[in-house]
């Protein structure tokens, strides 16, 4: 007969979680949910009640919550919220793990690795690329950047969180660049579906109408990314299918078509005037990609040409 601690489950590692916006309760609701021993701080103490009444222990400040774990989750609106909370917990940072999942710029990424190196403090930067209901689901995305050692240490306890997590390197500005050129392709793309729906309302189509077609457009983008992303780093701007000079044609006349109805067509503008201005340069005859050069103020690309 064998022992009865035989079979005993290891303990899982304690987690903090400073901020309980909708991703921080739901980061906390998962760690808790995979049976980590979960410390939640809030500077709204009230957003931590389900999580407490779920079995997570509410800190009274940053130092308490910073003191019951050596995995430190920091998810808050931007990188000055993140900070100011690191700050207010003072000295119980040092020798601790930060893994800072707030969204903001590969600039300020740097500047919290520079801020915990000088306050002994181990420094993970992430970003997470799916909604809040995902985590914890095979659906959650998340994208991490820092030494890999210290990853590797946590990765037992992150894959709490993630359907896929993927380690980015050491420069901690990995997972924020990831972040804020994926966030691009969202926001502008988004802004042309609604722009598009307002459009389509112009003319008496509604949105339900337009959407299968406009699914159709959306499938075809994703269709078309790989080799445009070829293309891109390989600097052949060639389009075979249209040139320059005839997408800023057809810009022109679809921002026309919304000013026509009386639209805001500052959207479609914004993207006529690089194609315009790429044509003005003189690369009329190449495709879209051209516009990279434009974007980045550049008449000759080819320096820029990245080697991965
Ligand atoms: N929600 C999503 O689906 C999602 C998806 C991907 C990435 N993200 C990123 O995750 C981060 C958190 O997002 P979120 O949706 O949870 O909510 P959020 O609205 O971006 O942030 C709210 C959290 O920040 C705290 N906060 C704001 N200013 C503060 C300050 N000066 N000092 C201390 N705490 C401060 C709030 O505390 P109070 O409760 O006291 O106001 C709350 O905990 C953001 O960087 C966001 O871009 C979110």
């Amino acid at each position: 007969m064998s022992a009865p601690d035989d079979h005993v489950t290891p303990a899982k590692p304690p987690v903090t979680v400073l901020g309980l916006g909708p991703m921080g309760q739901a980061l906390a609701g998962a760690f808790l949910a995979a049976g980590h021993p979960t410390t939640v701080w809030n500077r709204t103490a009230s957003r931590a009640d389900s999580l407490v009444a779920r079995g997570a222990v509410l800190a009274a400040d940053p130092a308490e919550a910073v003191r019951a774990a050596e995995l430190i989750v920091v998810c808050v609106l931007n990188y000055d919220a993140a900070l100011a909370v690191l700050d207010a917990a003072g000295d119980a940072t040092r020798g601790r793990t930060v893994l800072n999942l707030t969204a903001d710029t590969p600039g300020r990424a740097r500047e919290a690795a520079g801020w915990a190196e000088a306050h002994g403090v181990t420094y993970l930067d992430g970003a997470i690329m799916t909604p809040a209901y995902t985590i914890g689901t095979p659906d959650a995305v998340f994208l991490h950047s820092g030494p890999r050692d210290v990853y590797e240490t946590h990765l037992p306890t992150l894959n709490a969180l993630a359907g896929t997590a993927t380690y980015l390197g050491a420069d901690p500005a990995g997972a924020a660049s990831y972040d804020v050129a994926l966030l691009d392709l969202w926001w502008t793309s988004v802004s042309g579906l609604v722009h598009s729906f307002a459009l389509a309302r112009s003319q008496g189509v509604a949105a339900t109408e337009l959407a299968p077609y406009a699914k159709n457009i959306g499938n075809l983008l994703a269709s078309t990314i790989d080799d445009m992303a070829k293309a891109a780093d390989a600097g052949d701007y060639q389009d075979d299918v249209s040139d320059l000079r005839s997408t800023a044609t057809a810009l022109a006349h679809i921002a026309h078509a919304s000013e026509e109805s009386g639209l805001d067509a500052s959207v479609l503008r914004a993207a006529q005037a690089l194609a315009d201005r790429t044509v003005a340069d003189g690369y009329g005859s190449q495709g879209v990609l051209r516009m990279m050069g434009t974007i980045a103020g550049e008449g000759d690309l080819t320096s820029r040409t990245p080697t991965a």
